[in-house]
């Protein structure tokens, strides 16, 4: 399933977030690529241990926190931590699949790619190109989001970005291993999550919902890794 999480971010925390990347020493991006992906990879990003990358992660992990659609969708159980590019001047990122597990050199925190998220930083009028490229079961997606929009996809999917021409793409990227590791288990708890909260919204907790919202609980328990 690939899909948009809109306003993830508000317009005062996509403020500080711009101010931290404007201040910030930027690093080739190759320093996160597996060895594949180092040879197709034309980026910048913030150095993992940078003040302006930690305080950049808080505010994005602070904001997946508190958003219930994200929750539903991935439903988490490890997020690698946030990381933070930049392409301009031509760069781009060629087709690639992700690594399968991210170790963090920091904490040696190990996290299988179930999920990789994708949240726009920039404003898409300000850059010119650097579309995200996901080749789906329906065909190839192109995602350019509006600032503090995300997207999902699965991490099993060959994407590529294409070159930014004018201005700056900036961005926040990340992996995370779901209690749900089968995209299609997943997906059917995702959809019948929204449709038991559009049930209970229009005809209350009757039985029948009451039962379904069961359902949905003892799915979790027979297919979930916690
Ligand atoms: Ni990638």
């Amino acid at each position: 399933m690939l899909l948009r999480v809109p306003q993830v971010l508000n317009a005062d925390e996509l403020k500080q977030m711009r101010l931290l990347m404007a201040k910030a020493e930027w690093v080739d991006g190759k320093v996160t690529a597996g060895t594949q992906s180092a040879q197709v990879k034309r980026n910048i990003q913030l150095p993992e241990s940078s003040l302006e990358a930690e305080a950049a992660r808080k505010i994005v992990l602070t904001a997946l926190s508190r958003n219930a659609l994200f929750f539903s969708a991935a439903l988490p159980k490890k997020i690698y931590p946030p990381l933070f590019n930049q392409y301009r001047d031509g760069m781009d990122f060629g087709a690639h699949i992700d690594n399968a597990v991210r170790t963090h050199a920091l904490t040696g925190l190990h996290v299988r790619t179930d999920i990789s998220c994708t949240l726009f930083l920039a404003d898409p009028d300000s850059y010119d190109g650097g579309e995200l490229v996901v080749e789906d079961t329906y065909g190839q997606q192109m995602v350019k989001l509006p600032a503090g929009d995300m997207v999902l996809y699965p991490g099993t999917s060959l994407h590529h970005v294409r070159p930014v021409t004018r201005g700056a793409r900036l961005a926040s990227f990340f992996w995370l291993q779901s209690m749900i590791r089968d995209d299609a288990q997943r997906t059917l708890l995702f959809d019948m999550d929204a449709a038991i909260v559009t049930l209970r919204q229009e005809v209350g907790d009757n039985a029948a919902v009451i039962r379904l919202t069961g359902n949905y609980h003892n799915l979790i328990r027979m297919w979930a890794d916690t």
